[in-house]
């Protein structure tokens, strides 16, 4: 059995990663965090009835004591975590321009998009180091790519407090991989961590403006853990943009 846990599993591209992860992982079980026990049981209900394997966690990724909490759970329940997906992300929006306002929103943006999935990641590595090849995937977009919105590849930013925190998240994903690379020395024995930008999907996170269906953006997350150990490596930034599997530039 290969144990998954998407943080905000309960809708939008998380919603999609668990189902997406449900058909395509035979052996998955894949545990759905959301922000409460209820959202979980709700969540978990509707997918089951769907014939898929799921399981629920209560998790805030913004909220520490309900991270120690998750570890806990998924240690009781399973042992150890094979997959970790950080899904969840919130953008604030500002009120106004003052800087009080603007500076209060990039501390709550930035809390939730960058130092949360880093924290979630770090508690949940010792239970990753137990599973025979642990795998984190941090959902990322290809609007914190530096090199494309340098050369103005991308529509103009209303949010660069998001560019920004995808930025230093793929940023936070490549520490994490030299850390095992510096400390872990037999490549086997090291967790995998890739960044995946989903596209630009419908959800509520955009208004549901988005070009494509949330399942579309799930098949990134998916083509990443169909792969063989070392086929793709560690460390690296990928996409599926029509019907090509391939790698962002920084
Ligand atoms: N939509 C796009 O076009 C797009 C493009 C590129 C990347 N992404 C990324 O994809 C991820 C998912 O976005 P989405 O479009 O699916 O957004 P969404 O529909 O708004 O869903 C966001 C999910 O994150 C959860 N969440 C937010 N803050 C949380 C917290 N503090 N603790 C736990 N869960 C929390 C939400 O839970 P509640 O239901 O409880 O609020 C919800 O399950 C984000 O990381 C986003 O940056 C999205």
């Amino acid at each position: 059995m290969t144990v998954v846990l998407a943080t905000g599993g309960n809708r939008g591209i998380g919603h999609a990663i668990v189902r997406s992860l449900c058909s395509r992982i035979p052996d998955a079980t894949v545990v759905v965090g959301c922000r409460s026990r209820e959202i979980a049981a709700e969540s978990v209900e509707e997918l089951r009835a769907q014939g898929l394997r799921v399981d629920g966690l209560a998790l805030t990724i913004t909220d520490d004591a309900s991270i120690r909490e998750a570890v806990s759970t998924v240690e009781g329940k399973y042992g150890r975590l094979d997959v970790l997906v950080n899904n969840a992300g919130a953008v604030p929006v500002p009120k106004s321009q003052e800087l009080e306002e603007l500076r209060s929103n990039w501390a709550e943006g930035l809390d939730c998009l960058l130092t949360s999935p880093m924290l979630v990641t770090k508690a949940f590595i010792p239970l990753l180091r137990k599973s025979e090849w642990g795998r984190v995937i941090m959902v990322s977009t290809a609007r914190g790519s530096l090199t494309r919105n340098r050369a103005l590849d991308m529509p103009p930013s209303q949010h660069w407090m998001y560019d920004c925190s995808k930025a230093a998240l793929n940023l936070a994903m490549i520490e994490f991989r030299n850390s095992e690379v510096r400390e872990i020395p037999q490549e086997k024995d090291r967790i995998t961590f890739w960044a995946a930008s989903p596209g630009h999907c419908r959800t509520g996170f955009n208004g549901f403006r988005g070009t494509k269906d949330p399942l579309e953006g799930a098949e990134v997350v998916s083509r990443l853990l169909a792969s063989r150990r070392a086929e793709i490596p560690s460390g690296t930034f990928w996409e599926c943009e029509y019907g090509n599997f391939q790698q962002i530039p920084w």
